[in-house]
């Protein structure tokens, strides 16, 4: 097995969800859905079409339902089959498939989201993992492979470790890690400055960072040594800073979009363009916006 193999993703859903209270005050922003699928499970299964199968979920307090979200749901199960409900059981099944493996660990406070990495040690070990955060909600262009797929396959080839990017709008720079980097062949950039969402005037680029990380296991040092920053937090962008200083870490412009769900806008920008893809609900929801349209 090459040592560059991706085999463990670490999903950081302990965050308190702020932006998008009441519905985040009893259950977790990772469960809100967009059509029919809660964000976690569309990133769970990017890690596993990345060919990921152990899925490390970094929880907090009011984060159950994603525990049970992947757990066998023994009663529904066997309502379905009593009733002869096949492919619903079959769908319900395939949430977790047979060959994947769920573990959990709990961030006792949120302190940030480099924090939440560090608590994922003890399960990732020494070995290359991926970082997906559910609430950037990412699809690959059609056709194509997912942007974690993109990400592992980029990373078998050279080893380090890999932000996803893409060019955001000047006036967004606050809402990102901005990176600035150096051509180094097809989507790649070699990083030489991460700022953690510095104003327009001051951002060293548009290259904005997006939800979805391949990194080294050198980085749980990093964040072990960091002084902590505002309130407490610490901050996964300050981490990769310092592994710069040691390793080289490549930005990756993935082929595809994301919708920013942490965001009220970017979930019903989500929700509308999922919905008119969708095989079942697609054309008749098309219908109906067209019907609404002043
Ligand atoms: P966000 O910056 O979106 O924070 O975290 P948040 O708390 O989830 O949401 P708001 O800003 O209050 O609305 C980015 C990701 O990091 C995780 C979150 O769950 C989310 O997936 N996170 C953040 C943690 O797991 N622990 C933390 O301490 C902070």
């Amino acid at each position: 097995m090459s040592s560059n193999r991706v085999r463990k993703a670490v999903f950081p859903v302990a965050g308190l969800g702020t932006r998008f209270l009441p519905a985040t005050k009893a259950s977790p922003k990772e469960m809100l859905s967009v059509v029919d699928k809660p964000l976690i499970q569309y990133a769970v299964e990017e890690a596993y079409e990345a060919g990921i199968r152990d899925m490390i979920f970094v929880t907090g307090r009011s984060k159950r339902a994603i525990e049970d979200h992947f757990d066998t749901a023994y009663e529904l199960e066997s309502e379905l089959q009593v009733a002869g409900k096949t492919e619903m059981l079959e769908l319900v099944r395939s949430i977790a498939p047979a060959d994947m493996h769920c573990l959990f660990v709990r961030q006792p406070r949120s302190l940030g989201l480099g924090h939440a990495v560090l608590c994922a040690q003890p399960l990732v070990g020494d070995e290359p993992f991926a970082v997906l955060l559910a609430d950037d909600l990412m699809v690959g262009n059609s056709g194509g492979p997912g942007v974690m797929a993109q990400m592992t396959a980029a990373f078998e080839k050279q080893g380090r470790s890999l932000l996803a990017v893409q060019e955001v709008p000047a006036e967004h720079t606050k809402r990102y890690g901005i990176v600035k980097g150096e051509a180094a062949g097809g989507p790649l950039l070699r990083v030489d400055e991460i700022v953690e969402k510095p104003a327009p005037e001051v951002a060293p680029s548009r290259m904005g960072v997006a939800g979805r990380y391949v990194l080294t296991p050198r980085i749980f040092d990093e964040i072990r040594r960091l002084p902590k920053g505002v309130g407490g937090e610490i901050q996964l962008t300050d981490a990769i800073a310092q592994l710069m200083q040691h390793e080289a870490v490549y930005a990756y412009q993935y082929s595809g979009k994301r919708y920013d769900c942490g965001s009220k806008e970017g979930f019903l920008e989500a929700t509308v363009e999922l919905a008119l893809q969708h095989p079942q609900v697609g054309a008749a929801f098309r219908a109906y916006l067209q019907t609404i349209q002043a």
